[in-house]
């Protein structure tokens, strides 16, 4: 397995993980603005034939001048046969090291089903964030979301 920064060839690949993984996907045009404005931060998991089976799609959060610089995961997943083999965590940790590195991120943020243990378990116990707020009906079918962040000082 490998993990790498992603690239704008890879984008196609990082939407269909996205749909076959997510209830929660995007238009073409949000993974270009992501790897376009932040190409450090976003990276796949490829197997040994060059396919796409994980991405972590992130971004900076750097617009409002009353908040320090910090970094958001948009969208995490993994295709269903390649899990629990420490990809999601691989892919977590490259982000976040760049967040820092490049663009110097204070903290980091997520949103999280509060229904969804696995993510939850990942987030919670592996990567130690914690959570900062509930935003009710938060996701499209009204489910509530977990605000989670995690210190990256
Ligand atoms: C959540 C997800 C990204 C985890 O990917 P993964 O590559 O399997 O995760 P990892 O192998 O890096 O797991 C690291 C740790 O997270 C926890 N974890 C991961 N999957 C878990 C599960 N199904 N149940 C319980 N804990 C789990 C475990 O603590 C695991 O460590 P361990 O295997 O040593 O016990 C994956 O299940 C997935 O793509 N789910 C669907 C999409 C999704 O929910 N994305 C997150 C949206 S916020």
């Amino acid at each position: 397995m490998n993990i790498r920064q992603a690239t704008t060839d890879d984008l196609l690949a990082m939407q269909n993980c996205n749909i076959m993984n997510l209830p929660e996907n995007y238009q073409m045009k949000y993974y270009f603005y992501h790897a376009l404005s932040w190409p450090q931060l976003s990276f796949v998991a490829e197997d040994h034939k060059g396919r796409i089976v994980g991405y972590v799609l992130a971004k900076m959060e750097e617009d409002r001048e009353d908040e320090p610089p910090h970094g958001h995961i948009t969208s995490l997943s993994v295709m269903r046969t390649y899990r629990r083999l420490g990809i999601a965590e691989k892919l977590m940790t490259q982000a976040q090291k760049s967040m820092v590195e490049v663009f110097n991120a204070q903290y980091v943020s997520l949103h999280v089903r509060k229904s969804n243990r696995a993510a939850l378990q990942l987030y919670k116990e592996t990567l130690k964030f914690r959570i900062h707020e509930i935003e009710k009906k938060y996701y499209a079918d009204g489910e509530d979301a977990y605000a989670m962040r995690k210190d990256l000082r």
